[in-house]
């Protein structure tokens, strides 16, 4: 598929001012906590990546892996995590990053099962919340986008198109 048919909805230059304010306000709030990032793999890799940078406090890295989406464009609703939850998260303050919020299934459970292992406390962030997911709770947000089915910066289309810098959606042909 080319890439060319899917128009840039957010730049990679508005994302990294974003990204950047995002890791001034999680580096106030967090300030003294035993923090730990939780990048949701593999979606929530590149934010993970740029906003630690961003995040001048002292932190751990525990990655998770966590698919929900099949090879489609629509959620299957089951969330799988075929590597569990990592060991070393009892007793710190998560931070979960993730790509976008869709259903919120994947945090939803991520959130609970962390707990589950001990954090001491989950906190959320993610670079993208859908129209329709409005009403779902987030600590820290990117960006509020329309309804569409979008690629880029960790989005995939079975498993495609995750390192492209921008976001992008699909152009609707009319
Ligand atoms: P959830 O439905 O909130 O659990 O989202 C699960 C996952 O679905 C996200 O972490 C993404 O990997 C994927 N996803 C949801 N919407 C999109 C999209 O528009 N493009 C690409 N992946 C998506
Ligand atoms: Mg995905």
């Amino acid at each position: 598929m080319n890439p060319e048919l899917f128009e840039i909805l957010l730049d990679r230059h508005t994302i990294a001012v974003r990204v950047a304010a995002l890791g001034v306000k999680i580096t106030r709030d967090m300030q003294g906590s035993d923090l730990c990032i939780v990048p949701v793999m593999d979606g929530g890799m590149i934010l993970a990546a740029d906003l630690m940078r961003e995040i001048t406090l002292p932190l751990t890295l525990h990655p998770v892996k966590a698919s929900s989406y099949g090879d489609g464009t629509t959620s299957s609703g089951n969330v799988h995590l075929p590597l569990g939850i990592p060991e070393g998260v009892s007793g710190k303050e998560c931070l979960l990053v993730d790509d976008i919020l869709d259903t919120g299934k994947t945090l939803e459970i991520l959130r609970s099962r962390l707990l589950e292992a001990g954090a001491k406390s989950v906190r959320t962030c993610i670079l993208l919340r859908k129209e329709y997911a409005k009403h779902l709770p987030a600590d820290y947000i990117g960006f509020e986008i329309p309804d569409k089915f979008v690629i880029g910066y960790g989005l995939d289309l079975a498993g495609s198109y995750r390192s492209l810098p921008d976001i992008r959606v699909f152009k609707e042909l009319s």
